[in-house]
């Protein structure tokens, strides 16, 4: 630092000088005018940041600002945002959803799509924990995605068990609980010759089966008549383990879902019907999801209308014609029909004209039968038929 004297009197310097030639010196100026600004606008938006937005934490939480905003309702906010979007960009098709039964939801390609791909969220929030991302189950957890059934693969079936839930019940030691630990082993025996077939061969096993009244829910052999018990013949196992013959001792010797015992198979599918959780257009997806995940019993589609045969009405010779002119021009605007429907009708006319009543009959009737064939055709080949 030079100690000469200061060359810029009057010039707001501070004396210090940096070089021999006090060139380079230290100014007092101001800052300047838009660093100031900056600096002002800067101090004013924290403090009505920190009045709007939640901004200084005391007393364990933090200040919530007179926005009341947080991250979570800025969530929410986006995602009822998108769901206002679904509801207007798609609602002709949620609409249709929560009018069509399940049926014409599965019949109808475009809205079976759109169930299908939105109702895989739904699935992977409400019921992928317990049966699996795909539907492919869990240990203690049913498959959805085979055609094995407990409780039904009909749509109005699986809708059923989707909206009341389930908890299968099977006593312990049998219907009677009479069944003694040596005949619960020979009863295993018995049940794993069934999964593979073989049950015809063990006599012993086959008794203990009547004796337990296994029949009364799986049927005399193993496979229920109805969806109400596991399917004991088709090697696919409810509860499946390493030890698969371990696993049908404990079931047979602790049934499923009874009350007080420790031991017992667990077997608890939640009711979603009115839990709050998804609602009935939501729930309806979903049945239709898991129909066609695999196993789904078919939908199969009504005749429509215009395929329909109209019936005869009575045994005269004016019945069966009328019928089968009516029948003759619905095959004929299906395109689906034999000409020599027409020259049978007409050839019938002349019969009747002729007195030869029982013959023009049986002609009418040969021509209607042939008319209401084609329209059967018609409807299966969706107007895709010749003309012949
Ligand atoms: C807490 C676990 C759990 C959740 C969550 C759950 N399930 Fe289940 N589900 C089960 C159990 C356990 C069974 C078997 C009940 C039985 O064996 O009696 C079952 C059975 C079923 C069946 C019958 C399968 C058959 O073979 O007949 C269907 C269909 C089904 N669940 C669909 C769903 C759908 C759809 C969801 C989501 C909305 C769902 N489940 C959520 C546990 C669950
Ligand atoms: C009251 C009806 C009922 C009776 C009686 C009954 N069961 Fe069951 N059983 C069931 C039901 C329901 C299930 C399926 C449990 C479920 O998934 O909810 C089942 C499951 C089983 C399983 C498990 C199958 C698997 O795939 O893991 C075995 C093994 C079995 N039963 C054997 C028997 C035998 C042996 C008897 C006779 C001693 C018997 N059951 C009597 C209702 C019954």
């Amino acid at each position: 630092m030079s100690k000469h004297k200061n060359p810029y009197p009057g010039e707001n310097n501070t004396g210090h000088f940096w070089d021999d030639d006090s060139d380079i010196r230290e100014l007092n100026n101001r800052p300047p005018r838009w660093y100031m600004w900056a600096l002002y606008m800067g101090t004013i938006s924290i403090i009505i940041y920190a009045f709007y937005y939640p901004s200084i934490p005391w007393f364990g939480n933090h200040n919530t600002g007179s926005a009341n905003w947080t991250q979570i309702s800025e969530m929410k906010e986006s995602v009822q945002q998108l769901e206002d979007y679904r509801q207007t960009r798609f609602a002709d098709q949620e609409k249709a959803i929560q009018e069509k039964s399940l049926e014409e939801i599965v019949l109808d390609e475009d809205l079976r799509d759109y169930a299908v791909k939105t109702a895989k969220v739904l699935f992977g929030d409400n019921c992928a924990a317990c049966h699996g991302a795909g539907g492919q189950g869990n240990v203690g957890f049913p498959v959805l995605a085979d055609d094995d059934w407990l409780y039904g693969g009909t749509l109005a079936q699986i809708n059923a068990t989707v909206t009341y839930g389930k908890k299968g019940n099977m006593p312990a030691k049998g219907m009677l609980g009479n069944l003694n630990d040596q005949e619960i082993e020979t009863l295993a025996d018995y049940v794993m010759d069934l999964s593979q077939g073989k049950g015809k061969d063990n006599v012993a096993g086959k008794a203990l089966y009547t004796k337990g009244m296994c029949m009364a829910c799986h049927g005399p052999n193993g496979k229920p008549p109805a969806p109400t018990a596991a399917n004991l013949t088709d090697g696919i196992w409810r509860f499946r383990a390493d030890d698969q013959r371990a696993s049908v001792v404990r079931t047979i010797k602790h049934g499923v879902n009874k009350i007080g015992d420790l031991n017992t198979q667990d077997a608890d599918m939640p009711a979603f019907g009115k839990s709050g959780v998804i609602n009935a257009a939501q729930l309806k997806k979903l049945v239709v999801y898991v129909h066609q995940l695999g196993g789904g019993a078919k939908v199969i589609p009504p005749t429509p209308p215009e395929f329909l045969p109209v019936a005869t009405n009575g045994s005269s010779f004016d019945a069966v014609l009328s019928a089968a002119e009516a029948n003759y021009k619905k095959a004929l605007s299906a395109k689906m029909a034999w000409r020599d429907t027409g020259a049978m009708i007409k050839e019938a006319k002349k019969l009747h004209k002729a007195g030869k009543g029982d013959a023009a009959i049986a002609l009418a009737k040969k021509a209607n039968t042939q008319a209401v064939n084609a329209l059967a055709q018609a409807a299966v080949a969706d107007f895709a038929g010749p003309r012949f």
